[in-house]
């Protein structure tokens, strides 16, 4: 399948209207993914503009090798997570670089039911929902082994769900007779606790929860938190920063940082977000916020 259908980057003429990437320049890319906005980063600083590209997903690395072959020698891929930006580029004997590009959250691919880790709740796939496989708790782990309390809190913050207790209530239950271990298991369980007349219109009853435990599992708000305290260190003064976010809880934090730091000066003063024929086109880029930030001259 041609990489374009696979994964659509998404508001990738703003991306590079704020990155400015040029000639010479290198740039970090936090969330490589199928090298969408990476390809577009290489092409506006043609001929010797490099990128440091991070994913910690074996799969998504590796079509994003395949995509970007014709640019070898330009980037450079990293099967890390990128709250380790700052070891990585000193492992690399880059001091600072020129501009960062962060698009948070879940590839096409990975959402996609053939992935088998279990990000979606269509079909029947074990929970896993780790993008590194490499190690840590998966979402089984987690419904599991987690207190009643830890899952409702879980349910209730990382995923705005009104009927968190009455979820976590029926996971406690269900595990009691039998290990609660595939998607279909979970959706069967809020479907159960969530009655008709609490569920929401416009999505999926377990939407919110699949969202939130992907978001626990992946330590994905932890991961963000590290990588902006240490943004203004690693790109140069003037450098930009560009974060796409897909949810309010990142959204925040990415606004707070921006505004609370002292080194960084804000671009936008609002998000930026996807036009109508974006959304169209792209029914993913509905939820995306843009934020830039600079590096301030010290
Ligand atoms: C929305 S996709 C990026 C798509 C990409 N911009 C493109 O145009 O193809 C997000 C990617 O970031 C990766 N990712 C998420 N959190 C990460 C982290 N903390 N460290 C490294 N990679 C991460 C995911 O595995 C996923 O492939």
């Amino acid at each position: 399948m041609p990489m374009k259908q696979l994964h659509l980057p998404v508001l990738l003429a703003e991306v590079i209207h704020y990155l400015t990437p040029r000639d010479g320049g290198v740039y970090v890319d936090g969330n490589l993914g199928l090298g969408g906005h990476t390809e577009a980063i290489l092409m506006a600083s043609n001929p010797g503009g490099r990128v440091v590209g991070f994913d910690w997903d074996e799969q998504a690395l590796e079509l994003a090798r395949i995509h970007l072959a014709k640019y070898s020698g330009r980037v450079e891929f990293v099967r890390r997570n990128f709250a380790e930006v700052k070891d990585v580029l000193n492992e690399l004997g880059i001091a600072r670089v020129d501009g960062l590009l962060l698009d948070l959250g879940l590839s096409s691919l990975q959402l996609g039911v053939s992935c088998g880790r279990g990000f979606s709740f269509q079909g029947s796939e074990p929970l896993d929902m780790r993008m590194d496989v490499r190690g840590g708790e998966t979402a089984a782990d987690l419904l599991n082994h987690a207190s009643e309390e830890e899952l409702a809190d879980i349910f209730y913050y990382y995923g705005d769900e009104r009927q968190a207790r009455r979820i976590a209530a029926h996971v406690a239950g269900f595990r009691k007779e039998q290990p609660l271990l595939t998607t279909d298991q979970l959706v069967k369980v809020v479907e159960e606790a969530v009655p008709p007349r609490f569920r929401p219109k416009k999505i999926h009853v377990a939407t919110k929860v699949f969202q939130a435990l992907r978001i626990a599992v992946n330590h994905e708000l932890d991961n963000l938190e590290k990588i902006l305290a240490c943004a203004s260190e690693i790109v140069k003064p003037q450098g930009r920063i560009c974060i796409i976010s897909f949810h309010s809880l990142e959204d925040r934090l990415v606004k707070r940082a921006f505004r609370d730091n002292s080194a960084l000066k804000m671009v936008t003063s609002r998000a930026v977000v996807a036009n109508e024929d974006e959304v169209k086109r792209n029914p993913r880029s509905r939820s995306a916020r843009l934020r830039v930030a600079s590096v301030r001259e010290q």
